[in-house]
């Protein structure tokens, strides 16, 4: 079950965190792995990891902010790496204010990383899984994007996006056998929720109808079933993995 042998996954914001955990997992159900993001060490030491478990990886140096660079990049990759099978769209960042003092160069950073690089990166290799007819796309978006959250306007807007772009994009795509889903995840225990006070921490938990954070593992079991052949009759789905914090 789950088997991804014979498929090629690219994963973005896979240097650390729930992208890291997806890439490894991704490779432990057999698929060639390209693990992208901007931190070139990182992945080059993530690659190794996966290698050395018997898996298949290889690093690739990509700032999705930057969708010009994105036919160069995948070009330079192996022949056995090119062709796309499974995309990940997971990097994204934050820069948290309120409105009031939000600056447009904050919105506009967080929308182009969390929100043009999908919607970037997709273009560039549905045309292989077109050719193939076979795709997944998984965007990796933020039950924020569904509920809103203060102090986040920029950050909840490209994650509410990324769900209207996925359902649409799965219907554009459904004829040729691709699928294109997210995953929302809730609160999970990463660099970018660690930084939490205690207080906020406990108050949090408290409101998680499961009574804990998630963990990266919790996300990329989610993404695994979306990317198999399991799921290939699931298109446009937001599945949340949020311990029913937004039910
Ligand atoms: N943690 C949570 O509780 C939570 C909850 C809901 C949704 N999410 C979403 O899950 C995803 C992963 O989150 P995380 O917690 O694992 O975050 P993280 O630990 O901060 O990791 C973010 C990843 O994105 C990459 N990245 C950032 N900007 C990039 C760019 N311009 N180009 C390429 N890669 C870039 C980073 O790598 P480099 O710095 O090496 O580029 C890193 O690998 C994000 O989309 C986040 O919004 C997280």
């Amino acid at each position: 079950m789950l088997k991804l042998d014979n498929k090629t996954a690219l994963v973005t914001g896979a240097s650390q965190g729930i992208g890291e955990a997806i890439a490894k997992l991704l490779a432990l159900q057999g698929a060639r792995v390209v693990v992208a993001a901007r931190n070139e060490e990182k992945l080059k030491s993530l690659a190794a990891y996966i290698d050395a478990g018997g898996g298949c990886a290889r690093p690739l140096a990509l700032d999705v902010s930057q969708p010009e660079t994105f036919n160069e990049r995948l070009k330079s990759l192996p022949a056995d790496f090119g062709e796309i099978d499974i995309l990940v769209n997971n990097a994204g960042i934050t820069a948290d204010n309120l409105l009031a003092r939000m600056s447009l160069d904050d919105w506009e950073r967080v929308l182009r990383t969390n929100l043009t690089g999908a919607f970037a990166l997709s273009k560039e290799v549905i045309r292989g899984m077109m050719k193939r007819r076979w795709g997944r796309i998984v965007n990796v978006s933020s039950v924020v994007g569904m509920m809103g959250n203060a102090g986040q306007a920029n950050y909840a807007a490209s994650k509410a996006g990324l769900i209207g772009f996925t359902k649409s994009l799965a219907r554009e795509l459904g004829s040729r056998n691709i699928t294109v889903n997210v995953v929302a995840p809730g609160y999970i225990e990463t660099a970018m929720t660690e930084s939490l006070p205690e207080a906020s921490r406990e108050a949090l938990t408290g409101s998680i109808a499961l009574k804990r954070l998630g963990t990266v593992d919790d996300v990329a079991a989610a993404v695994l079933f979306l990317a198999s052949e399991e799921a290939g009759y699931i298109t446009g789905h937001a599945l949340n993995v949020s311990g029913g914090l937004y039910i």
